[in-house]
């Protein structure tokens, strides 16, 4: 079954959680997709686990839609969603158009998420969602706006939680049909589930949200740094360098290949 937007606003309804995990190329995309992942996000925090970088500023609109073609051609059933990086749509409504409708065109993705809530963000999901284009939101901890808030938790005081709330009821006004709620306390993204009837997705933003995200390279141990929310299920970054370790001594003792 092709999971689509809809789908997920249904899963809200049935109390059916939705999980959510990032791919940036064709391998991992199928691994997730054949494990039964509702929504794979090329996420531009590929910037940061696969290209190398320390922020996800620098990452391009060409560079996505690369990673995202791949991605692309390993996702059969889940909602695709690639989001918009760092300035390729804040400067004006038109200028998002134009990056969401290159990304939904050479990429053949469901949707596209962006950072950000009200008053001007909203406007842009208005106008992206008028055209045709699905829309996932983004609030809380915004990393394309590291440089003014670093990594730390958002929505710690009375008022700074109140922005956030209102910020999410813009997104779903203006026709978002899910928001990612990034690293805020557990009874804000709870306040926040429940005065929304789009989705919510959690990344350390406890356990009410609709549904919850990570980042892949930090559930498979593949990252050098992952944040303290995040939960690692396999230890990849030790096997990979056992196995490689194993190959490069067996190359050099003559053990591989096997004589024939
Ligand atoms: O870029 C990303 O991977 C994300 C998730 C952390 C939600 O936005």
């Amino acid at each position: 079954m092709l999971i689509t937007p809809q789908h997920l606003i249904q899963w809200k309804q049935q109390n059916r959680a939705i999980a959510v995990l990032t791919a940036w190329d064709y391998a991992i995309a199928s691994i997730l997709d054949r494990a039964g992942i509702e929504v794979i996000l090329v996420g531009d925090s590929l910037s940061m686990v696969a290209l190398g970088h320390e922020t996800t500023l620098p990452l391009t609109l060409d560079e996505v839609i690369h990673h995202a073609k791949a991605v692309r051609r390993g996702v059969k059933e889940a909602l695709l969603v690639v989001d918009l990086p760092f300035l390729t749509y804040q400067e004006s409504w038109q200028q998002a158009m134009h990056s969401a409708g290159r990304i939904l065109k050479e990429t053949n993705a469901g949707a596209v998420k962006l950072e950000g809530g009200y008053p001007a963000i909203a406007e842009t999901v208005a106008r992206l969602v008028q055209a045709g284009i699905p829309v996932m939101g983004h609030v809380g901890l915004t990393p394309q706006s590291v440089r003014q808030t670093g990594f730390r938790q958002q929505g710690k005081s009375h008022e700074a939680g109140e922005k956030i709330v209102a910020e999410a009821i813009a997104l779903e006004q203006a026709g978002a049909f899910a928001v990612v709620i990034e690293h805020v306390p557990a009874d804000l993204a709870k306040t926040i589930t429940e005065s929304l009837t789009i989705p919510t997705i959690g990344i350390g933003a406890g356990i009410h949200c609709d549904g919850q995200v990570l980042v892949t390279s930090d559930v498979l141990g593949l990252g050098t740094w992952k944040p303290k929310f995040a939960k690692t299920y396999l230890d990849l970054n030790a096997l990979i360098t056992q196995a490689v370790q194993e190959f490069g001594e067996e190359v050099r003792s003559h053990k591989f290949p096997p004589e024939t």
